[in-house]
């Protein structure tokens, strides 16, 4: 029996950070035995907010794929490539554009959501729109039957479903429906307690040194109301703990859970041990991306076979989409 086909992107948007690592590549990791993975950077994707200056695109591309090898895909088991090098997948876009209601892309909550939050940026434009049709033809063009997203992306998960079945209601069945595999951890606290993210500026990222992780957590929030030393803390109120629960052992996390609850540890020696776990899980990052970053050839070879058998993929889905269609050959 064949293997089941994953689909899953990410946007090379800026640098990546410990919640990307946790809340989706370690989970491509995973997955990548099990199932036909494709994974690809959404460079088109970030042109529909970053479409002003994109002096940094190939440098972030450029990040984002060592960072997806550090954290240890394999190009030999899965197929990593970049999205605006499978132009079949803008060929799908603007075929599903035809049967795409305008109202199901304005219904989008990311849609107007974005549009009101994003205040630096002109984000009334058709590309900005079309985000989610993009990305449902993404899915749609492996013919994608899982896709690993954070509990965010599950609305454009939505829309592609239903857009896949309006096309094969009006063409044949093209298109199996896809389905999301919500990550392990969907959600990171950064070093202030709030959501982990870029636009916070609590992040700690892959590209960090050492001494930055170590600064980060030293400087993070804790129990709000354990002032002294001296007084008893809630771990659950601290941000650190939050750390704890994904980078320490059981027992770690035990101990430093009751340390904090009678003042038996300060926040200093509980940040100690969240240092050396976040250290140790990173320093195997840290070795493959200097690898990496000093092979510059060898990165554009393996993004340029990736998105060769991407292609192949694409390909055979176009031909049955567009033969579904009324296109193609008109013998
Ligand atoms: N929108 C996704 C994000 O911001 C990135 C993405 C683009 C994607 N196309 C996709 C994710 C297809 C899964 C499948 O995280």
């Amino acid at each position: 029996m064949s293997k089941k086909r994953v689909l899953s992107g990410i946007q090379p948007s800026g640098r990546l950070h410990i919640g990307n690592l946790v809340g989706a590549l370690q989970n491509w990791v995973r997955l990548q035995d099990t199932y036909e993975c494709y994974y690809f950077i959404a460079d088109w994707h970030a042109l529909t907010s970053q479409y002003a200056d994109t002096s940094q695109l190939k440098d972030n591309v450029k990040d984002v794929l060592v960072n997806c090898l550090a954290a240890g895909l394999d190009p030999e088991r899965a197929t990593i490539f970049a999205q605006s090098r499978v132009v079949e997948h803008a060929e799908l876009h603007v075929l599903l554009s035809m049967v795409t209601p305008l109202t199901w892309l304005e219904r989008v909550p990311t849609y107007k959501e974005k549009q009101t939050e994003v205040k630096d940026k002109d984000l009334n434009t058709y590309g900005f729109l079309g985000y989610p049709l993009l990305q449902s033809a993404d899915i749609l063009i492996y013919r994608a039957n899982y896709v690993p997203v954070g509990v965010d992306q599950m609305p454009h998960l939505e829309i592609t479903r239903e857009i896949g079945r309006r096309f094969n209601n009006f063409y044949g069945e093209v298109f199996p429906e896809p389905e999301g595999l919500l990550t392990e951890f969907p959600k990171v606290v950064g070093t202030d307690g709030r959501k982990m993210s870029k636009t916070y500026g609590n992040c700690i990222y892959l590209s960090d040194t050492p001494k930055e992780v170590e600064q980060k957590v030293r400087t993070m929030t804790t129990d709000p109301h354990r002032i002294k030393r001296t007084d008893k803390g809630d771990p659950e109120l601290s941000p650190v703990y939050q750390l704890h629960n994904i980078f320490s052992s059981k027992e770690e996390i035990e101990e430093v859970a009751a340390g904090c609850r009678t003042a038996g540890i300060g926040c200093i020696d509980c940040k100690k041990v969240l240092i050396r776990n976040l250290l140790s899980v990173m320093e195997p990052i840290w070795e493959k991306r200097r690898h990496f970053l000093g092979k510059p050839d060898l990165l554009e070879d393996i993004l340029s076979s990736g998105s060769h058998k991407a292609r192949q993929a694409a390909i055979e889905t176009m031909l049955m989409a567009r033969k579904a269609m009324g296109l193609g050959s008109i013998t």
